[in-house]
C-alpha cells in the first residue's frame, strides 16, 4: 500500500510517482488548494492538493479530516522558493495528489495529539491515540534499539537467552506479591515474580553458566515517578566470577546499549562504597554529574558554645553534623530564600536548619556568634568557603540528617539549575550492608542470598549487625538506581546463619526457598549477577520524567489500566471456580 515511508522521501525523488500511507496530521485550505500532512511511523510529507492538478484527488481531499487514514499517490516536486520547512525532514519536497483513497475515518481526536498538558487520565484512557506521535515512536524506537543492543551484547558475552516462570512461587524482592488463584487447587495461589530471582540461581547450579533474560517483574509496592507495578528487568547471572567480573559484564553491556542509542559511555565506571556515599551526599544513589559534598564538622561544632549542637556533638557515632558548602550561594540567594530552606529540611524531620555567608571579613550569620575565630577559620579550611559561598548545617540524629541533607543537596542543584543534562554519570556504589534494622526488624538490605563479607576462616564477625557489609553493588545512573546485583550465597552454611540472623526460621526457610536450599546441596557453584531496570534506562535515555512514557501501556499510580480498565470484577462463575469469595466489605 506504499511505494516509500514518508522518511524515505527527499529531493532525489523529485519527479517520481509515489504511493505514500498514514494518517492525516493536519489538513488546510487556501482558497482552493487542500495541504494534507500525512504522517506514517516517524514522519510527515506534505500533499498538495490543486482542483487544476487533479480534480478527484481534490475533492476527496475536501472530505478529509484529521486523523483519517489515506493512501495518496501523486508525483513529488520541489517546494516552491521560500516554502520550504525546515522543520521537516521531508520539508523540501511535496506530493503533488492524483488519487486520493481514504481508507478508513476517524473520529475527532478525544484530545490533542502530543499535548502534554492534556490531562493524563484522558491520555491514557486512549494510549493507543498518544503512541501515535512523534515523541512516543522515539521513544519506543530507543527502546526496541536497547533491547536487541542488550541481547546482541550478552550473546557475544556468551549468556544463554533463558525465560523463567510467570506463575511461580513469591520471590524475596521485599514488594508485596501479585497472587493469582488457582482454579485446580483450590484455595491455593501462584505468586508472580518479583524477579527471577531464585531461577536464575538455580540455573547455575544447572550449569549453564551464564543466564540472561530481558524479563517482566512484578511487585505490588507504592508507585512513583520511577516504579511500575509491571517492569522489565534485563536480568544476568553467571557461575564461578567474582564482583570484579560481574562489573565487567555489566560495563561492557551497558557500553552497548549506550552505543546503539548513540551516546559513548566511559569503558570503566567510578566507584565508590555505600558509607562514603551516605557520608558524602546522603543517598546510597548519589547524582555524580554535580559535586557539592556534604562535609563532616561534628567534632568543631562539640567546641562550639551552643548547647543544641554541642550536646549533638557528644554522640558522633549515632548522631551527625554535617555542612553543605554552596558554591556563590551568599550572592544567589536572598535571606529570606535561606531562611525558607529550612521549610524545605523540616518537611524530612529536621529541627532547623544553620547557615553562615562567607564574606571578605570571614563567616558571618546567626550561629558566628557562638565559634571561636580560630573554629570560624576551621571550619572555612575544612568547607573549602571562598567569598561570596553559603554553607549551610544539619544536625541530630545520623540517619535523618544524612538523608534531608541530601535532598537538600539536590533541591538546591535543581534550584541553582547547575546540573548537566547531557551528560551520563555513571557510578557503581559498592559493599552494602548486608542488613538494615527496622523498627527492630532484622532486614536483608538486597536479598537474602546475597554473600556477606565474611572472615579469612569463613565466620561473620560483627559488634552490630548493621556493620556486617556485603558483596553487593548498585549501578547508578544521574542519581536514579539502574540496576543492581550481588555475588551470591553458595554455601548452604552460610546461607542457615544469614536465615538465623534475619529470624527466618528453619521450617519457614523450607516452606519459602526449600528447593533454592536442596539445591544449594547438590554442588552449586560460586556465582553471581545483576540486573538492570529497562524502563528506567530508556526513561534516561530519552530525556522523559515519568516511567509511563516508556511504557507501552502503563499503568496509572494507583496501579490501574485505564484503557483496558484493569483490575476489574470478575463474574461469579469465575469466583466460584477458583474457590473464591469477595468479602462485601472490599466491594466499592
Ligand atoms: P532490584 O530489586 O534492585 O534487584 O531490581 C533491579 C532493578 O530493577 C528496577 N526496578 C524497577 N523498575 C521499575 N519499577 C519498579 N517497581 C522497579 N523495581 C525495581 C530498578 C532496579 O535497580 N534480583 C535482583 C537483582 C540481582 O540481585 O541480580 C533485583 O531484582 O532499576
Amino acid at each position: 500500500m506504499r511505494t516509500h515511508y514518508c522518511a524515505q522521501i527527499n529531493k532525489e525523488h523529485i519527479g517520481q510517482r509515489v504511493t505514500v500511507s498514514g494518517w492525516v496530521s493536519s489538513r488546510r485550505d487556501h482558497g482552493g488548494v487542500i495541504f494534507i500532512d500525512l504522517r506514517d511511523k516517524d514522519q510527515v510529507v506534505q500533499i498538495v492538493c490543486d482542483p487544476a492538478d487533479n480534480a478527484q484527488a481534490h475533492k476527496h481531499a475536501e472530505e478529509v479530516r484529521d486523523q483519517f487514514v489515506l493512501i495518496a499517490t501523486g508525483t513529488i516536486r520541489a517546494r516552491g522558493e521560500g516554502l520550504e520547512n525546515p522543520n521537516l525532514k521531508t520539508g523540501q519536497v511535496e506530493i503533488v495528489a492524483e488519487n486520493i483513497v481514504i481508507e478508513n475515518r476517524s473520529l475527532p481526536m478525544p484530545f490533542e495529539l502530543g499535548d502534554e498538558k492534556v490531562n493524563e487520565e484522558i491520555r491514557l484512557k486512549y494510549r493507543y491515540l498518544e503512541l501515535r506521535t512523534q515523541k512516543s515512536y522515539d521513544i519506543f524506537k530507543l527502546r526496541s534499539k536497547a533491547s536487541i543492543a542488550a541481547r546482541n551484547s550478552l550473546d557475544l558475552q556468551g549468556f544463554l537467552e533463558v525465560e523463567t516462570p510467570i506463575l511461580t512461587k513469591s520471590t524475596p524482592e521485599g514488594a508485596r506479591d501479585y497472587l493469582v488463584p488457582s482454579r485446580v487447587h483450590g484455595g491455593e495461589f501462584y505468586a508472580l515474580p518479583q524477579s527471577p530471582q531464585l531461577f536464575k540461581q538455580l540455573l547455575m547450579v544447572s550449569g549453564f553458566d551464564r543466564y540472561f533474560q530481558i524479563a517482566k517483574c512484578f511487585r505490588d509496592e507504592d508507585l512513583r515517578a520511577d516504579r511500575q507495578p509491571e517492569f522489565t528487568q534485563i536480568d544476568v547471572e553467571m557461575s564461578f566470577c567474582d564482583q570484579e567480573d560481574v562489573m565487567r559484564v555489566a560495563e561492557k553491556l551497558l557500553g552497548d546499549i549506550f552505543r546503539a542509542c548513540g551516546k559513548e559511555i566511559p569503558a570503566k565506571f567510578d566507584r565508590m562504597t555505600y558509607k562514603e556515599a551516605m557520608e558524602t551526599y546522603g543517598s546510597d544513589k548519589p547524582d555524580m554529574r554535580y559535586e557539592m559534598p556534604m562535609v563532616d564538622v561534628i567534632d568543631i561544632f562539640e567546641r562550639c558554645d551552643n548547647e543544641i549542637f554541642s550536646s549533638i556533638a557528644k554522640t558522633p557515632k549515632k548522631n551527625r553534623i554535617k555542612a553543605l558548602r554552596v558554591p556563590k550561594g551568599d550572592m544567589i540567594f536572598s535571606k529570606r530564600q535561606m531562611k525558607g530552606f529550612e521549610d524545605f529540611v523540616r518537611k524530612f524531620g529536621a529541627q532547623g536548619l544553620g547557615y553562615f555567608q562567607m564574606k571578605e571579613d570571614g563567616l558571618k550569620g546567626p550561629l558566628a556568634k557562638f565559634f571561636t575565630d580560630s573554629d570560624l577559620e576551621a571550619i572555612i579550611d575544612r568547607c573549602k568557603l571562598e567569598v561570596g559561598d553559603a554553607v549551610f548545617f544539619g544536625a541530630g540524629d545520623k540517619k535523618r540528617v544524612l538523608d534531608y541533607m541530601g535532598r537538600f543537596r539536590i533541591y538546591l542543584a535543581e534550584e541553582m539549575k547547575i546540573i548537566p543534562q547531557d551528560r551520563f554519570a555513571f557510578l557503581w556504589v559498592v559493599d552494602f550492608p548486608m542488613f538494615e534494622v527496622d523498627e527492630g526488624k532484622v532486614k536483608a538490605l538486597h536479598h537474602p542470598f546475597t554473600m556477606p563479607k565474611v572472615s579469612d576462616n569463613g565466620t561473620l564477625d560483627y559488634e552490630e549487625i548493621e556493620d556486617i557489609e556485603s558483596i553487593a553493588y548498585d549501578i547508578v545512573l544521574n542519581g536514579t538506581e539502574l540496576g543492581g546485583g550481588s555475588i551470591r550465597i553458595h554455601k548452604e552454611q552460610i546461607q542457615s546463619e544469614i536465615f538465623r540472623l534475619l529470624g527466618i526460621g528453619t521450617e519457614e526457610a523450607k516452606v519459602k526457598f526449600g528447593f533454592l536450599l536442596d539445591a544449594l546441596k547438590f554442588g552449586a557453584p560460586p556465582h553471581g549477577g545483576f540486573a538492570m531496570g529497562l524502563d528506567r534506562m530508556i526513561m534516561l535515555l530519552s530525556g522523559t520524567e515519568s516511567i509511563r512514557d516508556v511504557i507501552a501501556f502503563p499503568k496509572t499510580q494507583r496501579a490501574q489500566c485505564l484503557m483496558t480498565k484493569a483490575p476489574s470484577e470478575v463474574d461469579e462463575e469465575q469466583l466460584k471456580e477458583l474457590s473464591l469469595r469477595i468479602r462485601q466489605s472490599a466491594v466499592k
